[in-house]
């Protein structure tokens, strides 16, 4: 075999034949391309002590064998070398080249065509020689049990079903492509979604911070990009204290929190969440810790939780859990606030004994946290300034961000006809 004497290589070695070029249905027989690879020729008994020694020089590529049988010479291998780095016995470092001696190997290197199928291709590699050339194929999805979930822009349309099928030959685990239709503004959060590829089956089963979640992706909302804001809550609550969740979802925060033995009651409006959130608290053995509602938000603020509002603040002082109040829907939550105004009409309990609201919102705004505060406090009708903290949950889109307001709701605002104490501040309307 000749030793290889080019410096330079061509840098579409490992691309895909050209002529897959605007394929929009996945033919994986059209990726077959041959390419010369440096090999090394050694003898068979010194090649595991070798390759310890060539990690740096060998090369790497999904699927492909580093070590090969010699096809002219059975007591010898070929040892596939990366032909971006190896060209001639002078690639080798000084280190390789004494390994090479002790084993009296000759650093001669050769050619051996290897033939290169889709298997061996990247994802992203596919999608670069099929896409048009020039054009973004960034082929990001988050992952939903067997689900791929994908948010394919205008120009990645006419090959939706092609990029479906590689996320899925290309991710083991991954059965099912879909893309999302439209954005989340329907009432129940969960997406419009096509599936692109693979099962039609939308029931799945997730993981996140050591809880199991079943439910019908295409008929409840779950977000996999939650799971610290989830567990950041958690980790709030005592064991002893009480969670109201008024958007629970199908359990992200409700499952946790019951689990720190924790009294929870957990409201959604989705029939479908409703189901799958009762489901899931019996599938995490949470069932007698977790009341489950159906209810419209503004409905189980002024029903449920001024009830259990009213027996909780009305105990002794020593035997008062702290009440936190999660408004996970940050399209709406912040209008939901209004439900607290004169909700309760005794006589207010101490101050450290209120509830404590966590409130998400989006905001477009060039300063989110002051927008939050002043949104949320416009509609308490009072100024949120002094008393609240606003944590940044995650960048939702370019200039979008995702929001938690956290504050107690003063009894001002709580109770009927208190007057305003000393610290509080109003806002004039
Ligand atoms: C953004 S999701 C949050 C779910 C869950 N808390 C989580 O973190 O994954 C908002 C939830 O609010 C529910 N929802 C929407 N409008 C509602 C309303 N008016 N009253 C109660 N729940 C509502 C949706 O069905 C959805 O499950």
């Amino acid at each position: 075999m000749p030793e290889i004497e080019t410096h330079e290589r061509d840098s579409e070695l490992f691309s895909p034949p050209s002529d897959v070029r605007g394929m929009t249905k996945l033919d994986r027989t059209a990726f077959k391309k041959t390419v010369s690879i440096p090999v090394l020729k050694v003898r068979k008994e010194v090649v595991s002590k070798l390759m310890r020694s060539l990690k740096r020089a060998a090369l790497q590529r999904p699927g492909v064998k580093r070590v090969i049988e010699d096809p002219e010479d059975k007591e010898s291998r070929l040892i596939m070398l990366d032909p971006y780095k190896m060209f001639t016995h002078d690639s080798f470092e000084e280190a390789e080249l004494s390994v090479l001696e002790q084993l009296n190997v000759s650093p001669q290197i050769s050619e051996y065509n290897l033939e290169l199928t889709y298997e061996n291709f990247k994802s992203e590699e596919i999608l670069r020689a099929v896409l048009p050339e020039g054009q973004d194929v960034t082929s990001g999805f988050s992952r939903v049990g067997h689900i791929a979930h994908l948010n394919l822009r205008d120009h990645q349309l006419p090959f939706k079903h092609l990029i479906g099928q590689v996320m899925i030959d290309k991710n083991p685990g991954i059965t099912s492509a879909v893309n999302k239709i439209n954005n989340i503004d329907n009432t129940y959060r969960n997406f419009q979604m096509e599936v692109l590829s693979g099962e039609q089956n939308m029931m799945t089963k997730v993981r996140e911070n050591n809880y199991t979640y079943e439910f019908d992706f295409s008929k409840v909302y779950w977000n996999p990009r939650l799971s610290t804001e989830h567990s950041r809550i958690t980790e709030l609550l005592k064991p002893g204290d009480v969670l109201f969740d008024v958007f629970a979802g199908v359990g992200p925060f409700a499952i946790p929190v019951a689990k720190k033995n924790c009294t929870v009651f957990a409201n959604d409006l989705n029939p479908e969440s409703h189901k799958w959130l009762l489901h899931n608290c019996k599938l995490n053995k949470v069932d007698q810790k977790v009341k489950v509602f159906n209810l419209d938000g503004k409905d189980f603020l002024q029903g449920p939780i001024k009830e259990e509002l009213m027996q909780l603040l009305s105990l002794s002082k020593e035997r008062k859990p702290s009440v936190h109040i999660v408004m996970n829907l940050p399209a709406k939550a912040i209008e939901f606030l209004s439900a607290f105004k004169s909700l309760l009409d005794e006589q207010p309990c101490s101050s450290e004994l209120l509830p404590i609201v966590h409130c998400y919102s989006f905001s477009k705004d060039a300063n989110p946290t002051e927008d939050v505060r002043q949104r949320a406090g416009a509609v308490l009708g009072i100024s949120l300034e002094a008393c609240s903290s606003v944590h940044l949950v995650r960048n939702v889109a370019p200039n979008k961000e995702m929001l938690c307001i956290t504050f107690q709701i003063p009894a001002a605002v709580l109770y009927k006809n208190q007057t305003r104490n000393p610290g509080e501040q109003f806002l004039e309307n």
